[in-house]
């Protein structure tokens, strides 16, 4: 059986980018495989603590387990649902593959070279996060990991740890995870999903921009949030074509189209073609985010808080199981335990 996992950080709230990049399509995957692969889908609250410790996360933890459940992911015995912190394993583990990974290899992730490199005053956290990300995936021997494009470094290094202590100890301790191309094409898409910014199209829509205008947050008023795609910054090449390089702004608008009606992007990109009036296209992806975001949240308030705590309880005891017997796996490897 294969296993399927991925988790989304709770510092704050979640925008349209942590939702069509990788809680929409890890719930799709899950609802298609989890007849045959097991499905993991955790929230990283050790990974949220790095920044922003502001006294929300047990709340935001609980809405981004609801917003899994409205997004339509269907429960069943094969899908688990756990936090990071009630699995000490994953801490034990990070400690262990620290002990592997090299200060180089580490210092070259794009996320902590804009967060904290050459900062002092930077915690010790930010720059071990892609190892706990490791940990996180080589405990449970996960093959595919739904992640947004701005992970895939990640899912590189955690591979190349993992190579490194099975050559190292000459055993398969760990299954190694799908290359990040194989991710992308398991995740139906030629390359990872980056939203981007609806003010700045160069860069991706993220949770920590200051610009309101250029996120969408899955509780915007829905009528706000059709307002900032209508101002969305464009292009003034005047014809609406797939292109990235080029048109950004454009390209943002069809993908977040075909990814949120659930439309191949080809048959977006042919429905527009020849089309030269960008407020006709504003106009369709604005109707679209607020029909979806008015559904969404209808269906995000009528699931109860109690329900979630069973969920992830149910979810708890399986992931220590797991995660326990993988890290004695390893600790016994390293000469830390005797096999028993
Ligand atoms: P995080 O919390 O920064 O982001 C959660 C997920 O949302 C994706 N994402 C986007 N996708 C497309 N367009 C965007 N604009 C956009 N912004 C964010 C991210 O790629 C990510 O998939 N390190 C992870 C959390 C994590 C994890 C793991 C994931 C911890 N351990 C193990 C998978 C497996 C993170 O920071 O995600």
């Amino acid at each position: 059986m294969k296993t399927i996992l991925t988790g989304i950080r709770v510092n704050g709230e979640l925008t349209l980018g942590n939702y069509l990049g990788a809680l929409l399509p890890m719930t799709r995957l899950a609802n298609q495989h989890s007849q045959d692969s097991k499905i993991n889908i955790f929230i990283p609250d050790l990974h949220t603590i790095i920044s922003d410790i502001d006294g929300n996360l047990q709340t935001n933890l609980i809405k981004s387990i609801k917003y899994y459940l409205a997004s339509g992911l269907e429960l069943n015995d094969n899908i688990h649902i756990y936090r990071q912190s009630f699995v000490p394993a994953h801490s034990e583990l990070t400690w262990l593959l620290n002990c592997f990974a090299t200060m180089g290899e580490v210092s070259r992730m794009i996320q902590y070279k804009e967060k904290g490199e050459g900062k002092d005053s930077a915690n010790v956290g930010i720059f071990d996060y892609p190892v706990l990300m490791a940990a996180d995936i080589l405990l449970y021997d996960a093959n595919y990991i739904p992640v947004g494009e701005d992970q895939f470094q990640h899912l590189e290094l955690t591979r190349d740890i993992a190579i490194r202590i099975n050559n190292r100890f000459d055993q398969e301790i760990f299954t190694i995870p799908a290359k990040t191309t194989d991710q992308a094409k398991f995740m139906g898409v030629d390359d990872g999903i980056r939203i981007r910014s609806l003010t700045n199209p160069e860069k991706k829509m993220s949770k920590s921009d200051i610009s309101e205008h250029s996120k969408i947050m899955l509780s915007d008023d829905p009528e706000a949030a059709a307002k900032k795609i209508m101002s969305a910054t464009t292009d003034s090449i005047g014809k609406i074509q797939f292109d990235m390089f080029n048109q950004p702004g454009i390209s943002n608008l069809l993908q977040i189209e075909s990814l949120i009606t659930n439309q191949p992007l080809q048959i977006v990109i042919s429905r527009w073609a020849g089309e030269t009036n960008y407020g006709d296209l504003k106009n369709q992806v604005a109707t679209s985010v607020k029909t979806f975001l008015t559904d969404f949240q209808t269906k995000v308030n009528d699931i109860t808080d109690q329900k979630v705590l069973e969920v992830l309880e149910k979810g708890e005891i399986y992931a220590n199981q797991i995660a326990n017997a993988k890290l004695h796996q390893v600790q016994v490897a390293l000469g830390l335990r005797k096999n028993a």
